[in-house]
């Protein structure tokens, strides 16, 4: 199945264009997730394991496995520290070679604008999690909320091509829901992260989202070194670089998070084994003591 271009073909430039701003969203999700300890975890378009390194010391996972088609960002994810917990596999989120029921939670950061089909990557999600499990997402509010966002309106003006992603609308609180209550999810909820973006000069700025890395990576290298030039004199201008040289602003994420249901495991065939299911207590990453349904896990295809 077509799991869309691959742009994130670099784990270390994606670190420093992204990652870092990843890992400060990702904790503010995860606190909003507030999941038990224990559970074993699928993070899809885990890419170079920012997001997976937070999770993994935020909530305490039994397991986690990483896909992501991006050989790229799957190696430099292997590399990880603070990712060794993890298994990573390349694969795509539209198509996960994994049983129904085998993960208690599924979580997509950053990734659904990305995805061809993003109905198809949640229903996706909802499948291989058990009933009860979460299924989950943030994605930056797009266009203004993400953290490169002073690019497009900079690049816009002098008559670029600005970096374009397969599905923004996506992103909205409101296609969310749309899309977890299609994929037959329960307790559907949607909020808003707010982070701050700060850069400690306006070079510091340049030679981070200028990274040939992403939709901004494909769209800066159609540029000319003139054109380069020009953009680099327009965002001297228009950024809010502050009197010591520093940058800094806002950006803005959605989320959405459910939960999977009886039902939904029933009208995918799948339920087999639910008698099997048993209530246990467990403790959350945050300290809440919560009732969850845990059962042995389902193998793998
Ligand atoms: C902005 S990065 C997010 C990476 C990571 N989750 C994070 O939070 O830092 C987007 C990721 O989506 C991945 N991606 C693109 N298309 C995908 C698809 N069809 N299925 C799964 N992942 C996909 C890319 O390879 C890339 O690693």
């Amino acid at each position: 199945m077509n799991q869309g271009p691959n742009l994130f073909a670099d784990g270390k430039a994606y670190e420093r264009l992204m990652g870092r701003w990843s890992r400060l969203a990702g904790e503010k999700f995860l606190d909003w997730l507030a999941a038990p300890k224990n559970l074993k975890w699928i993070d899809v378009g885990c890419g170079n394991g920012a997001f997976t390194e937070v999770l993994i010391a935020r909530c305490l996972p039994a397991a986690v496995v990483g896909v992501d088609p991006s050989e790229g960002q799957i190696a430099y994810a292997r590399t990880r520290p603070g990712a060794k917990l993890a298994e990573f596999r390349v694969a795509g989120a539209q198509d996960l070679p994994f049983a129904e029921n085998s993960f208690d939670a599924a979580a997509m950061a950053l990734v659904i604008v990305f995805v061809p089909d993003p109905a198809k990557a949640v229903a996706e999600m909802a499948r291989v999690v058990r009933p009860g499990g979460i299924v989950a997402t943030y994605m930056w509010d797009f266009p203004d909320g993400t953290p490169i966002s002073p690019l497009g309106p900079a690049m816009k003006s002098l008559g670029m091509a600005t970096p374009e992603r397969p599905n923004t609308e996506a992103a909205g609180r409101d296609a969310m829901r749309a899309i977890w209550r299609q994929a037959g999810l329960k307790s559907i909820e949607t909020e808003v992260i707010r982070i701050r973006i700060s850069y400690s000069s306006f070079d510091d700025f340049w030679g981070s989202t200028t990274l040939p890395v992403g939709p901004s990576g494909k769209a800066l290298a159609a540029l000319t070194p003139t054109a380069r030039e020009q953009l680099k004199a327009r965002l001297r201008e228009s950024l809010p670089i502050a009197a010591d040289g520093t940058i800094s602003y806002e950006a803005i994420a959605n989320m959405a998070k459910g939960l999977g249901s009886v039902a939904l495991m029933q009208s995918q065939g799948a339920a087999r084994g639910n008698s099997h299911i048993q209530r246990q207590k467990t403790a959350g990453c945050t300290g809440s003591p919560r009732r969850l349904y845990s059962k042995k896990l389902s193998s793998h295809r």
